[in-house]
């Protein structure tokens, strides 16, 4: 099992490569970045930080030779990549705001993997979300089942974090399910929300259930506003956690952006939904029952990504 991961020269990708490498499941991991020049001097950071985390593994016992370069060549028949290069969000900025830059970096990227990688399965991790998985998908000319988009597990994670916190109860414990795109509008549903099997209603009030997905739903800027930059642990392992569920061929049920062609009353769009992915990547959209205002909290969601698609229509 080969896995790459491009942008590992930054804190997401690097998160990833990480991840998959402690978890010791993949052969090897190739970590891929861009050389930069600074000062008159070059600068490797995927081979710097590969590096670093191989050394780890002695330490931490694993046996996945994690590899960096800047070269596409040494991706050649990777059975998994995930693309997390573009620019991270800043203070004062949504997702959104970084359309055009990510749009012209997730093409270049996608078109490089599948030259060297044409049965690849593609996760996307760059923002904004949605319409980056929607431009990998278009660019690489892949069944949409192997072009697969992470959000999700991360907004269920943050979600189920801050219920953990509050009800002093384990993490573990706690099931949930958000749809919709990755941002404000995304949806987080009480009723699939349980703790061992018990409705989540059982354990907390309507009012700070609330407050708990008020908080999920800016969960990303919370931490942009806190570090200046976007978060990272969460969403590489996030990552991490659907390279994993493909490659054991797991077929393991999370939230994700897939391409939806009819499902939830939604076409041509790519939107969080609950999934089985194994692996074939996606392979098969799990179309639960939703009441009205469920709904119509989903299509408000897709309304936003349907939007952003115009803009990439625009742009292009
Ligand atoms: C976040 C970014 C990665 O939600 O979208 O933290």
């Amino acid at each position: 099992m080969k896995i790459t991961v491009v942008g590992a020269g930054g804190n997401v990708g690097s998160t990833v490569a990480m991840t998959i490498a402690q978890r010791d499941f993949a052969k090897e991991v190739v970590a891929v970045d861009l050389e930069i020049k600074k000062d008159d001097k070059s600068f490797y950071p995927s081979r710097g930080r590969a590096l670093d985390q191989w050394q780890t593994a002695p330490i931490l016992n694993f046996d996945t030779r994690v590899k960096g370069t800047v070269s596409y060549e040494d991706t050649a028949n990777s059975d998994i990549c995930v693309i997390t290069a573009g620019l991270p969000r800043r203070p004062g900025m949504s997702r959104d705001d970084l359309l055009s830059a990510n749009m012209g970096i997730v093409r270049d990227v996608t078109e490089k993997l599948v030259k060297h990688s044409p049965n690849t399965i593609i996760v996307v991790v760059s923002n904004p979300l949605d319409l980056m998985t929607y431009v990998a998908w278009k660019t690489s000319g892949l069944p949409a089942s192997r072009v697969v988009g992470m959000a999700g597990i991360l907004d269920t994670a943050r979600y189920r974090a801050f219920l953990a916190e509050e009800l002093n109860l384990s993490p573990k414990d706690i099931q949930a399910l958000i749809l919709g795109g990755h941002g404000d509008s995304m949806v987080p549903l009480p009723r699939y929300t349980t703790i061992s099997g018990i409705p989540v209603t059982h354990f907390i009030s309507k009012d700070k259930l609330d407050a708990i997905i008020e908080r999920t739903k800016t969960g990303g800027g919370e931490l942009v506003g806190l570090m200046g930059t976007s978060a990272w642990y969460a969403p590489g392992t996030a990552a991490a956690q659907m390279v994993e569920a493909i490659a054991l061929d797991q077929n393991r049920i999370f939230p994700c952006a897939a391409y939806l062609d009819g499902e939830f009353g939604l076409k041509d769009l790519y939107v969080g939904v609950p999934v089985l992915l194994g692996r074939d990547g996606v392979k098969k959209i799990i179309e639960i029952d939703l009441d009205e205002q469920e709904k119509a909290l989903l299509n408000e969601s897709a309304d936003h990504v349907r939007k952003g698609l115009e803009d990439l229509q625009r742009l292009s």
